[in-house]
């Protein structure tokens, strides 16, 4: 079979910069080595993240000019409100601003101080929000997901059993929510199946505990159901994605992922007391009832991003540009988590960099090699994001892996973009003993990895 290239072509293009090797030393140095700190004119490839970065269709900006900036009960709304609808199902859909937005205003309403939310990963302002609310956030990913090698089709998935337990147990009492990330992103992109959203579904049922999805990559979870979850391969994305609606109490979805604009968020939800409470905090703080800190344009762009999304061509197209990217990068000598997800790919840095203990932050110290070496962006997810650490910022209990993120933009670099990546990964992988560790300069007491300073050992 030969493959098929992406389904559409590029129409408006921008210019990228190439630093001198020089240049990049002095723009990493003066970030403080935090690559959220560089300006993107100083960037050659960014795969910071997938979110809000992917590039708009002729159909959206066309749309965009039907925006419609009426204050309340915009056109514009409704079209996005219709677009939602027909894929969530759900009978109330509030727009935010961006996916934090809406966490911040369903916990308000929905977790009492002292409750417990319970996830397959919450993602990290999902976890700063739950905090926020009084509310503890807690982990249960399924036990094939601390394998990285491992192939498992579904290592998004919770834990069931430890689900069950703890429902079961002293602390059941407590659980106000239970949370499915798909995909997740937290645990290498990896996607949840429908059979563990059904078995979550039928538990909180039992429990009666409400059950929502964190569904920022709905489309791509339901792409990788359809191609890996026995009995769904006759069915489209949209009727996977809609089934995995069906399945929950509501939903939070960042739409700066699979609703393919740079801004917006959703809240959908059944229940219409919860609704008329969720409305109250959003008039309040992100704005009226049909625009929720969006301007009309962006709800045009969302209502056609939501039905370009679950292309069968498009999807394809960009799983199978993941898997590619994956496997240059394995074939340099450099190890992915496996198998490859959707929307990033996570580079095991502890395996590549033996030398540096995780308290010299090997993540982090690849991912400033990748800048030095290539003009790269892009994050460490290891024991800088996640460990534990002293007062005097040394590491007490390093994260369970030390990885690299390279977030893959919607429709935005080509194959050679990818091959540059690889190729500067594979310099690396030749000689990594070079490669020095980092130690902390300065770090806020929370969501540390956006602000801290670091030095090189
Ligand atoms: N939930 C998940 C699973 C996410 O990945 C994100 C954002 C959010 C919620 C928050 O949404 O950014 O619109 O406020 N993830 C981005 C990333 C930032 O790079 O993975 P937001």
């Amino acid at each position: 079979r030969i493959p098929l290239p992406p389904p559409y072509r590029i129409k408006v293009v921008e210019p990228i910069p190439f630093l001198s090797p020089q240049q990049r030393r002095e723009a990493i140095t003066a970030a403080g080595y935090n690559p959220f700190n560089l300006r993107a004119d100083q960037i050659t490839v960014d795969l910071l993240s997938d979110s809000g970065t992917g590039a708009s269709s002729a159909a959206q900006e066309a749309a965009a000019a039907l925006g419609d900036e009426s204050y309340a009960g915009a056109r514009s709304f409704f079209r996005f409100r219709d677009a939602a609808a027909e894929l969530t199902g759900y009978p109330y859909l509030l727009p935010v601003h961006q996916g934090r937005a809406g966490e911040r205003v369903l916990f308000a309403n929905l977790l009492r101080p002292g409750q417990i939310c319970i996830s397959n990963t919450h993602f990290d302002t999902t976890h700063a929000n739950v905090e926020m609310a009084g509310a503890e956030a807690r982990d249960l990913p399924c036990r094939e997901a601390a394998d990285l090698d491992s192939l498992e089709p579904f290592k998004g998935n919770i834990d069931l059993d430890a689900l069950e337990r703890t429902l079961a147990g002293p602390d059941g009492s407590r659980v106000g929510l239970v949370l499915m990330t798909i995909t997740n992103n937290g645990l290498g992109a990896q996607p949840v199946s429908m059979a563990n959203l059904e078995a979550v579904a039928a538990i909180c049922r039992r429990y009666s505990t409400p059950f929502f999805l964190d569904a920022a990559r709905f489309a791509e979870n339901a792409w990788l159901v359809r191609q890996k979850e026995d009995g769904y391969q006759d069915l489209t994305p949209q009727q996977i994605a809609t089934r995995a609606f069906e399945l929950a109490d509501g939903c939070l979805i960042s739409l700066k992922k699979d609703g393919l604009t740079a801004i917006g968020g959703l809240i959908g939800l059944r229940d219409e007391e919860l609704f008329g409470r969720c409305e109250a905090n959003l008039i309040a703080t992100e704005g009226f009832t049909t625009y929720g800190g969006l301007a009309g344009r962006d709800l045009e762009r969302l209502a056609q991003g939501l039905r370009e999304v679950v292309d069968p061509a498009y999807l394809s197209s960009r799983a199978e540009q993941t898997a590619r990217f994956a496997r240059m990068i394995n074939e340099a000598g450099v190890d992915t988590v496996q198998p490859a997800g959707i929307h990033a790919l996570y580079l095991n840095a502890g395996r590549l960099l033996p030398h540096l203990s995780p308290g010299e932050f090997p993540g982090h110290s690849l991912v400033c090699q990748l800048y030095l070496d290539g003009g790269i962006r892009s994050a460490e997810l290891g024991s800088l994001y996640l460990g534990a650490l002293d007062a005097d910022h040394r590491v007490v209990t390093p994260a369970p892996f030390e990885l690299v993120r390279l977030a893959i933009p919607r429709r935005v670099y080509t194959e050679e973009h990818f091959a540059y990546v690889a190729a500067v990964l594979g310099a690396i992988a030749k000689n990594p003993e070079r490669i020095r560790g980092y130690r902390i300069a300065s770090a806020p007491e929370r969501l540390r990895h956006f602000k801290v300073r670091l030095e090189p050992l």
